[in-house]
């Protein structure tokens, strides 16, 4: 695991960097996409050099963690709604090309037809990931094993409280999501983890150095051989 520690202002263009050279190395990459509240200096950054031409998401193909089940893409708490707003519609992306799972179709077959689209798509080149306070990565809460390819999972009371801030009240965030599992996760060739603040400091540092164990989820990435971390101070 590398990582890269600096102001959430640096890491977000360090990241960006990373990105720039994967596109200008290869336009049609596929990059796995996450929401919350730390990709956003990312993609702020990403939409600035797209509309200053330094990169094109014109070929680009994007496959999303996850999306909460019972929210379709007008909910403007559902990803889908996340992505283009803070990301597609602003950058010059084909949206036929951006997935993000269906909130509202949880049956097994749609779950397996979203790692399969992973697959023909060529695979994922670089993963963008946040960690939950829990250690979650996408929706994979703790004691999820390892194997885990894309679900629909039951969201921890601690992710739900986590998650509060974006709702009117804790009883209207969803119970429910379709999350990439995390062998789908470690599928990447690269991945990204970005986290800021003190708030995950401690988690940080169990995944980084602790076991390597389920009840970690984000711990697993130790068995990845590309990572970097980006966190501030
Ligand atoms: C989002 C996702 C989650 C978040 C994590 C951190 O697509 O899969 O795992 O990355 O909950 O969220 P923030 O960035 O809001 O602290």
């Amino acid at each position: 695991m590398k990582l890269i520690i600096d102001t959430a202002e640096k890491v977000a263009a360090l990241a960006a960097d990373r990105y720039t050279a994967l596109l200008d190395q290869k336009p049609d990459a596929v990059l796995g996409l996450a929401t919350g509240s730390t990709p956003l200096g990312l993609y702020a950054e990403l939409v600035r050099r797209c509309k200053a031409g330094q990169i094109s998401f014109g070929r680009v193909t994007t496959f999303n963690l996850d999306e909460y089940v019972g929210l379709d893409a007008a909910h403007d708490q559902s990803y889908r709604y996340f992505m283009n707003t803070n990301l597609f519609d602003q950058v010059d992306i084909r949206k036929d090309a951006t997935h993000v799972p269906s909130g509202l179709d949880t049956s097994a077959a749609a779950a397996s037809a979203y790692d399969e689209a992973i697959k023909a798509a060529g695979g994922i080149d670089i993963q963008l990931l946040g960690i939950g306070n829990n250690g979650h990565l996408g929706f994979n809460e703790p004691g999820t094993p390892f194997g885990s390819t894309t679900l629909v999972v039951e969201l921890t009371d601690s992710t739900r409280q986590a998650y509060k801030r974006f709702f009117a009240s804790l009883d209207q965030v969803p119970t429910h999501a379709v999350t990439m599992g995390l062998k789908t996760i470690m599928n990447a060739r690269c991945i990204i983890l970005m986290a800021l603040g003190t708030a995950k400091a401690e988690i940080v540092k169990k995944m980084v150095s602790g076991d390597v164990t389920p009840l970690v989820p984000a711990s697993v990435l130790q068995l990845h051989p590309n990572v970097e971390v980006y966190l501030d101070h």
